[in-house]
């Protein structure tokens, strides 16, 4: 049975900065996402906090915040069969020091705040992440 889903995926400030935009989207196709959607943005430090808000009582939140701001960002939807999941393990662990090989974050990531990506991590906060961007 077919499950086509679609997730939130975001090219962080880290990757953009470093020109690495098209690389990873290559990365996505080759696994065989579908970029339904992208843009490249520019967030106030205001929508960055609501987008994270589930992280508002995490020591980091601030510096989360202020960093997904800071720069351009790329956001895109993918589309997949169990395409949350898929991108979750694509992109690897959240610090890329523990990323296997083969993960976006292992090959790109610098540290666990400049990690390159960030994605959906349910089907429930993709609907959720996808309305916050793309609203129409
Ligand atoms: P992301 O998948 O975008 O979701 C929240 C982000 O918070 C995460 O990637 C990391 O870049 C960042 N972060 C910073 N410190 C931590 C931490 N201690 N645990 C989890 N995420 C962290």
């Amino acid at each position: 049975m077919s499950n086509i889903e679609q997730t939130l995926s975001i090219i962080k400030p880290d990757a953009v900065e470093r020109n690495l935009e098209n690389e990873i989207k290559q990365v996505f196709k080759e696994k065989g996402f579908q970029i339904i959607k992208a843009k490249k943005i520019k967030i106030e430090k205001s929508e960055a906090e609501s987008f994270y808000k589930v992280h508002e009582t995490k020591p980091f939140y601030n510096d989360l915040c202020a960093y997904l701001s800071s720069g351009p960002i790329i956001v895109m939807v993918l589309e997949k069969e169990n395409a949350v999941l898929g991108n979750r393990e694509l992109m690897g662990a959240t610090n890329p020091k523990d990323a296997e090989d083969g993960t976006i974050r292992k090959k790109y990531g610098i540290s666990i705040d400049k990690n390159s990506v960030h994605g959906s991590d349910s089907i429930e906060n993709a609907k959720i992440e996808i309305n916050f961007f793309f609203k129409d």
